[in-house]
């Protein structure tokens, strides 16, 4: 018989399948089953649980994992047919979590999903179970796709009335509210066809969750939230930024695994100077064309910078190309490396997760961003909050073969002017950087304004339950 006390309520929870919603949904559920009482499902394909189970470290004894078969295309290869992919998800899920949560013990007292699973909302309505949404993208992309779907919604609109052409206009001047925001940052998702009609259908449906969390933090995003609490007709809870908390140590260093020998990376990381390492990394799953790749790597040798880069399946291939003037993995535990006093920058894709953590490792960026919220989120970081500098001014959607988008000359520039611990500009860039850390540093800490959302959000769900 076991000891442990029961549970007071049991949370559902169910991401999207991808490495950026997985990871934040997985950082909630530890913080929910560390702080409350509370017994954590959490719910993945049969693919994506494997990946969970061979990844470091496990998960917390009071989250139980939980999958649905393999009714999703499978991981490997996705980013090749994104349309078909969302759909699926769209359509395939539904029935069979639904017959999941009606076998769960005890029953779920509540669903944590995706805002991109809308028909969770649907199931949690049937099922009499509270649906909590957490979005894991930022609040300000959030906030102009929630404003466009009104918008749309109101006028029987078409997104064709956007002058996508007029790429430095403001986006406040079709969208109101959505400065430094320009036209340009909200090409790629107005241009997306099938994936924008199902984004703006998961936006519409937030209306039927209970609540809405963020994996931001409200000091990051202050204005927005501020007015998302007057627009949206739901409780708006930041609770970000999302980070393994558990994991990290007193001072908010990543704690290394104890027993197993540090990779390769790590001591290699560990014979460099402090702040001399410039970390690359473009997501875990979108790819630019293997030319770009070539002159991100010719640009990286060329700036004479020593650089960790994660190039998944190109890694053998670009080891050739830059010999000994970095080190190029295909993997990496990206936290443990962001937080490592040798690395002193970050080039980013600006997935939110990867923005995320380099806000809360202290770190200026260089924005590489690729396709729909990123290049949002590096407007954020260079002009926003002025903590780095950005490579790709030309964003479109994804790109063919052989299409170069920045030069080796432009990227050795432009590396070279982040990781110059001794310029102004830098130094300027890593002060703001430092001011932001802190900042996220507080918002976790005891009485902060994430650990206080939190502690609302729980009150308020479990007041639901009751
Ligand atoms: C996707 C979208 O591309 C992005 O636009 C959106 O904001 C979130 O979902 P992804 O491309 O996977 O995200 O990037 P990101 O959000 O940065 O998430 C990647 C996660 O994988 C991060 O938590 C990062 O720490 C982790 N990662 C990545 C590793 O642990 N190791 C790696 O080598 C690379």
């Amino acid at each position: 018989m076991s000891s442990e006390p029961s549970p007071c309520c049991h949370v559902v929870a169910v991401p999207y399948p991808g490495r950026g919603h997985v990871n934040p949904m997985m950082n909630l559920c530890r913080l929910l089953s560390s702080t409350a009482n509370v017994l954590v499902t959490f719910v993945v394909t049969e693919e994506w649980l494997g990946f969970i189970l061979g990844s470091e470290p496990p998960p917390p004894p009071g989250i139980r994992l939980a999958s649905i078969p393999n009714v999703i295309p499978s991981e490997v290869g996705r980013a090749g047919n994104f349309s078909g992919f969302l759909e699926a998800v769209y359509t395939k899920m539904e029935e069979p979590f639904e017959r999941l949560l009606d076998r769960l013990e005890p029953p779920a007292s509540a669903i944590v999903a995706d805002t991109y699973l809308p028909w969770a909302a649907e199931v949690g309505n049937r099922r009499g179970v509270p649906v909590h949404s957490l979005f894991t993208m930022s609040a300000t992309y959030f906030s102009a796709l929630y404003s466009l779907e009104r918008q749309l919604a109101a006028a029987d609109g078409d997104v064709a009335a956007y002058d996508v052409g007029k790429a430095d206009e403001p986006l406040a001047k079709y969208i109101q509210g959505h400065a430094p925001l320009k036209l340009a940052d909200f090409r790629s998702v107005l241009a997306a066809g099938k994936p924008l009609e199902l984004a703006l259908q998961a936006l519409s449906t937030v209306r039927k969750a209970d609540s809405v969390l963020f994996t931001s933090f409200y000091e990051l995003e202050a204005r927005v939230f501020d007015a998302l609490r007057s627009n949206i007709p739901v409780p708006v809870y930041p609770v970000g930024p999302s980070i393994p908390y558990m994991l990290l140590d007193e001072k908010r260093t990543v704690v290394k695994p104890s027993g197993s020998a540090a990779p390769d990376y790590v001591e290699w990381l560990d014979s460099q100077p402090d702040g001399s390492v410039l970390y690359v990394s473009l997501g875990s799953f979108l790819s630019v064309s293997g030319a770009q790749m070539d002159e991100i790597a010719m640009g990286l040798s060329l700036s004479g910078t020593r650089f960790l880069w994660v190039a998944r399946s190109e890694s053998s291939r670009l080891r050739e190309t830059v010999g000994d003037a970095g080190l190029i993995v295909p993997w990496c535990d990206q936290l443990r490396v962001l937080g490592h006093a040798s690395v002193g920058g970050f080039l980013t894709h600006c997935g939110w997760n990867s923005t995320l953590e380099g806000v809360f490792s202290g770190l200026p960026m260089l924005t590489f961003p690729i396709f729909w919220d990123q290049p949002i989120d590096s407007r954020l970081i260079v002009d926003e909050w002025k903590i780095g500098l950005n490579l790709r001014g030309g964003v479109g959607t994804e790109e063919g073969g052989g299409v170069v988008v920045v030069g080796r000359e432009e990227i050795a520039g432009v590396v070279k002017r982040v990781m110059d611990l001794e310029g102004d500009e830098s130094k300027a860039m890593r002060r703001r950087a430092a001011e932001l850390r802190s900042a996220a540093r507080r918002a976790v800490e005891a009485g902060g304004s994430s650990s206080t959302n939190l502690e609302c959000f729980i009150r308020d769900f479990m007041g639901n339950v009751a």
